[in-house]
């Protein structure tokens, strides 16, 4: 299984600790954000990683992490062009996925649990697997309305939340991503979003899901950021 990590957009909500720094690259506690979920793919013995961002995030991204040696990984670097959303920061990564499972992690997401058994998890049930976390404000977040075993409804960043319980940015996806994503269109903000790829797993009946334990911050922006680092102090 690949790991991949999409580390591009503005990081317009982090402004102005944005500006002149890439997102990904401020820290959390001892090292910088993107560090963790690196750290997290490696742990649970992904070692081979591509992480994505635009032009110059590349450029700063590829200064800080070099081959990935020293975080026990071998990594490599993808554009994309414009930050068109997630799920066209995944698109973009697609020619180096070449039809294998990968892990999907957003750079920005913080947690210190295992994705061990989620990975093993994915193995057995194969399709779409994505982990949920109870939150206080998933009007934020992707949002899970779940029955038993089922996932029923996604919805993103909705004004009424179905339930609390936020996808968070840790996706598993098998060889057939590519055709999931081949229809996608751009949201109501001009994005393609990573909550649509979701939908077409699950129109499919191939949407899983499980509990990410432990604790799990989403640092995008500036409260959340505050709160990763007293999440993760170094
Ligand atoms: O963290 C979990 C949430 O992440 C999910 O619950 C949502 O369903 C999902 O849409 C996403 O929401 P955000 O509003 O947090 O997404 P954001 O625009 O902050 O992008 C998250 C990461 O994705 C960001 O750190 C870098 C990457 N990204 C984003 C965009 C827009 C790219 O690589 N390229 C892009 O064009």
């Amino acid at each position: 299984m690949l790991g991949v990590i999409l580390a591009g957009g503005q990081g317009q909500r982090l402004r102005p600790l944005t500006l002149g720094v890439n997102k990904h690259l401020l820290p959390v506690g001892d090292r910088p954000m993107v560090a963790h979920p690196l750290g997290r793919l490696v742990e649970a013995g992904l070692d081979e990683v591509v992480v994505v961002s635009s032009a110059e995030g590349v450029a700063a991204l590829a200064a800080a992490l070099g081959s990935g040696h020293r975080y026990g990984a071998r990594v490599s670097f993808v554009v994309q062009d414009e930050p068109l959303g997630v799920a066209d920061a995944l698109g973009a990564a697609l020619p180096w996925i070449a039809g294998r499972a990968v892990c999907v992690i957003l750079g920005d997401n913080v947690f210190d649990s295992s994705l061990r058994e989620h990975a093993l998890a994915h193995q057995r049930v194969g399709g779409a697997l994505v982990l949920l976390h109870e939150v206080q404000d998933p009007e934020r977040y992707g949002v899970a309305r779940i029955e038993g075993e089922r996932v029923l409804e996604i919805s993103e960043k909705p004004a009424r939340p179905p339930s609390n319980l936020a996808v968070t940015g840790v996706y598993f996806y098998d060889h057939s991503l590519a055709e999931r994503m081949a229809g996608l269109e751009p949201s109501a903000r001009g994005e393609l979003e990573i909550t649509d790829v979701n939908l077409a797993y699950l129109r499919a009946g191939l949407l899983h899901h499980r509990r990410l334990e432990g604790r799990w911050v989403d640092a995008g922006t500036l409260d959340a950021y505050r709160r990763a680092n007293q999440t993760f102090p170094a």
